[in-house]
């Protein structure tokens, strides 16, 4: 049988020198053209979850490419979503945390009301580089109450030892 993740591999595209001259930058979107690509990816997130966190009740997804995967892991596995926005997009009562991004900083914000104390919850990207997202993501989680069982990839650059940033545990279907 045909492998999954050599076939989803196959299918992310590679744009030397984007966004900066120097950076190889991996296309996720590249492979979501592909009908059996998106098939398989969605197989591959949701067979690891449920083996790795049958428990999770929250999935929380990265704006904006993390948004590709929470909400389709969330009506596999039966649980809520929510979404960790950039600043100023979120109603109501948001936590706030600033981060370091690979190429700049930014704030992130979480909606107090999106999971209630001692949820457990699962957090979604495409990819984890420098680490500062995720880093910052599992703040906000925290700092609502929640409970970060684990942070899962698509994607790792792991010569950035994105990954020694974080103090939760950390899977990633592909490495770079
Ligand atoms: C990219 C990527 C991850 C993050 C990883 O998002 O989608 O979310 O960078 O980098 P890090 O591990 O160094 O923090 P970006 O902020 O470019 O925004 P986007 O998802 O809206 O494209
Ligand atoms: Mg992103």
């Amino acid at each position: 049988a045909e492998d999954k993740l050599d076939y989803v591999k196959s299918k992310i595209g590679e744009y030397p020198n984007f966004p900066k001259e120097g950076i190889l930058f991996r296309d996720i979107f590249g492979a979501l053209t592909d009908p059996k690509a998106c098939v398989y990816l969605r197989d591959l997130l949701v067979q690891y979850i449920k083996q790795s966190q049958p428990e999770v009740e929250v999935i929380v997804g990265l704006d904006s490419r993390g948004f590709l995967f929470n909400l389709l892991l969330a009506t596999e596995l039966g649980v809520g979503c929510a979404p960790i926005r950039k600043k100023g997009k979120l109603a109501g009562e948001v936590v706030a945390v600033d981060y370091q991004l690979e190429y700049g900083s930014d704030t992130f914000e979480l909606q107090r009301a999106a999971i209630r104390p001692g949820q457990k919850v699962v957090i979604v990207d495409d990819l984890l580089a420098t680490g500062g997202s995720l880093l910052a993501a599992s703040e906000l989680v925290r700092k609502v109450g929640g409970v970060v069982l684990e942070s899962l990839v698509v994607m790792e650059l792991v010569d950035l030892d994105g990954r020694k940033k974080l103090d939760c545990k950390v899977h990633s279907l592909i490495k770079y």
